[in-house]
């Protein structure tokens, strides 16, 4: 089993409109509403990989009732626990006229110091039935910065691997007890640097997750796919070609592939590859935490994955390691093991300039979908 917790789920609500006016009365033609929440997301994402998943939470509320019932249905095993304050809602509203999205995030309500506690002994007693666990998310208000850093702890106390997928503060303390890996997006890896250039920030960040015992960080760069600092080596994925869709949850679906990956002990090339492919399945998705099988299939027989070298003076402290492969790598088409094409440098290796793609599909339209935006993070 896999555990995921969501500190500050919420019921993601999304308003459908023709057209929306802004300064006036609109009316809403359709209304989805679904259980959210990173760790929500990345649990449907295991549950459709056919990965046992358990969600760990606070919900609160007729809010936080809404989310447990679409929950049910969702098929994770619900762990969550109950908590006073009513659970938040994310609000998009989708304007089809002008093909724009646009996202309210609630803060979510204040957890007391009793409510954290139940959360934890929640998260102690699950942890000897875990292969891995992954924290995601904003933590809600009342939660002390350092929160995740002491889940992480207790996670390595128990000897279960844990990553970890926030942003800001919580990213900045969780690091500080070691996770074993990080999955920053560019601007979470940008925001936790002050680094612009996406391989210095990655091993900026690498450095200070190794100094702190953890392993990897495998940042993603949208349709630019990801690049991984690992103790074994440096390693970068993408797709030749971008998805038109929702990006929404893509990530989700990558941390739900990279926990797959770890739990049964695939090499970093293979594991990259599946979150390449899964993310962009949940790109051709709908809405977050669901995945898009056909777009998934296409996508692993096209993911590029190459040995990257980290940047110049940057070096990987398990460099001079014996056995440590960093020098130039070769592209590897789906992950499988023949070599051929020349990596990408990591200079050009996050604008574009992947390996040639004699064959690439072309960019998918995902029916109804084709309004991007990044909600709830
Ligand atoms: N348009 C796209 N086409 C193809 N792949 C994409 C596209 N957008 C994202 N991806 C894939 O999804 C991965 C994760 O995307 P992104 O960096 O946006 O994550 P994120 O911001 O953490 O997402 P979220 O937190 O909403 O789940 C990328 O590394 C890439 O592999
Ligand atoms: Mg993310």
């Amino acid at each position: 089993m896999i555990l995921t917790v969501t500190p500050n789920p919420a019921l993601d609500v999304t308003y459908h409109l023709d057209e929306v006016v802004w300064d006036g009365s609109n009316r809403v033609e359709r209304i989805s509403a679904r259980a959210g929440g990173k760790g929500l997301n990345v649990a449907r994402v295991l549950t459709a990989l056919g990965i046992p998943a358990t969600v760990l939470g606070p919900l609160g509320g007729r809010t936080g009732d809404g989310v447990r019932e679409d929950l049910a249905q969702a098929g994770p095993r619900d762990a969550t626990v109950p908590v006073t304050g009513e659970t938040r809602r994310t609000t998009t509203v989708v304007d089809a006229a002008a093909g724009e999205t646009t996202v309210f995030n609630e803060a979510g309500p204040e957890l007391s110091a009793g409510e954290w506690a139940a959360l934890c002994e929640a998260f102690d007693r699950l942890l000897p039935q875990a292969h891995a666990v992954a924290l995601c998310g904003s933590l809600p208000p009342g939660v002390p910065t350092d929160a995740y850093a002491d889940l992480v702890r207790r996670a390595r106390d128990a000897g279960v691997p844990v990553l970890l997928d926030t942003s800001g503060p919580a990213l900045h303390a969780g690091l500080a007890a070691g996770p074993d890996l990080v999955k920053p997006n560019a601007d979470e890896l940008r925001e936790a640097t002050g680094e612009s250039d996406p391989a210095r920030a990655v091993a900026a960040l690498s450095a200070q997750l190794r100094a702190a015992g953890g392993d990897a960080v495998v940042a993603s760069f949208g349709p630019e796919g990801l690049l991984a600092a690992t103790a074994a080596g440096w390693w970068r994925a993408r797709l030749p070609y971008a998805i038109q869709g929702n990006p929404t949850g893509a990530g989700d679906a990558g941390v739900a592939a990279l926990l797959a990956g770890l739990t049964a002990g695939r090499p970093w090339p293979d594991r990259l590859a599946e979150a390449v492919a899964w993310s962009a399945s949940a790109v051709a998705a709908p809405v977050a935490g669901s995945v898009d099988r056909t777009t998934y299939v296409t996508a692993r027989a096209h993911v590029l994955v190459g040995a990257v070298e980290p940047p110049h003076g940057q070096r990987d402290p398990g460099a001079g390691t014996p056995g440590l492969n960093l020098r130039p790598g070769t592209a590897q088409r789906g992950g499988a093991a023949q070599a051929g094409e020349p990596a990408a440098s990591l200079s050009t290796a996050l604008r574009g300039k992947a390996p040639a793609e004699p064959s690439a599909p072309a960019p998918q339209t995902p029916e109804g979908n084709g309004h991007a935006a990044h909600g709830h993070r």
